[in-house]
């Protein structure tokens, strides 16, 4: 159900990629952008990350399901010579209409065996205090290192603290 898509992949699917990311954002997710996110920004996020996927720098996860994607989540590999064993998941969501299915779990699952596979031993994920990405970490077992105030702008135009986590890979 959760496949890794290639840079083609996600280019031929951009349009659906870029719907999934503006339903985040109006959805009020805190995942770098404050609504209204035009599509055209989405689509130029979303040729940003192509362009780091033909890099190497970047994996790429999603759940397609009828043409549409419902849910996505990112690998962002450390390049640098002393943190090439890390990685940071990054803009996890999931389509509202698909919400509560399991689906963020089976993505990070999915994540966690890609980063295995790529030797990476250590991964990084933050998300907004409060939110409910912050319950799924503290289910999946992750360890909260730490929490910043005001770190990041909501929805509504007001700062929100923002918890940090790792999870080594055995
Ligand atoms: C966070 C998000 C990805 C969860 O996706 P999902 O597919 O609905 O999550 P799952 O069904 O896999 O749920 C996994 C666990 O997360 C927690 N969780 C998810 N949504 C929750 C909610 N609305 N309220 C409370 N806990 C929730 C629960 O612990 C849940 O386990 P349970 O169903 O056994 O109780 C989704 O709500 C989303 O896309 N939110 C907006 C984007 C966002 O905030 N992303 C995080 C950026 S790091």
């Amino acid at each position: 159900m959760v496949e890794a898509l290639t840079a083609a992949e996600v280019e031929r699917r951009i349009g659906a990629f870029a719907a999934l990311l503006m339903d985040a954002v109006d959805s009020g997710a805190s995942i770098g952008f404050v609504p209204p996110l035009s599509e055209a920004e989405a689509r130029r996020y979303w040729h940003s990350v192509i362009a780091a996927q033909r890099e190497g720098r970047r994996v790429v996860l999603g759940v397609v399901e009828n043409d549409a994607v419902i849910g996505s989540v990112q690998l962002d590999l450390e390049m640098r010579a002393n943190g090439n064993h890390r990685a940071e998941a990054m803009k996890l969501f999931v389509h509202r209409s698909a919400r509560r299915r399991g689906l963020a779990r089976a993505l990070m699952a999915a994540l966690e065996d890609e980063a295995r596979r790529l030797g990476r031993t250590l991964i990084l994920m933050d998300t907004r205090k409060g939110g409910e990405a912050e319950k799924l970490c503290d289910s999946l077992g992750y360890t909260r290192w730490g929490e910043v105030p005001d770190y990041a702008r909501n929805a509504d135009g007001r700062l929100h603290a923002t918890v940090f986590y790792f999870r080594r890979l055995g």
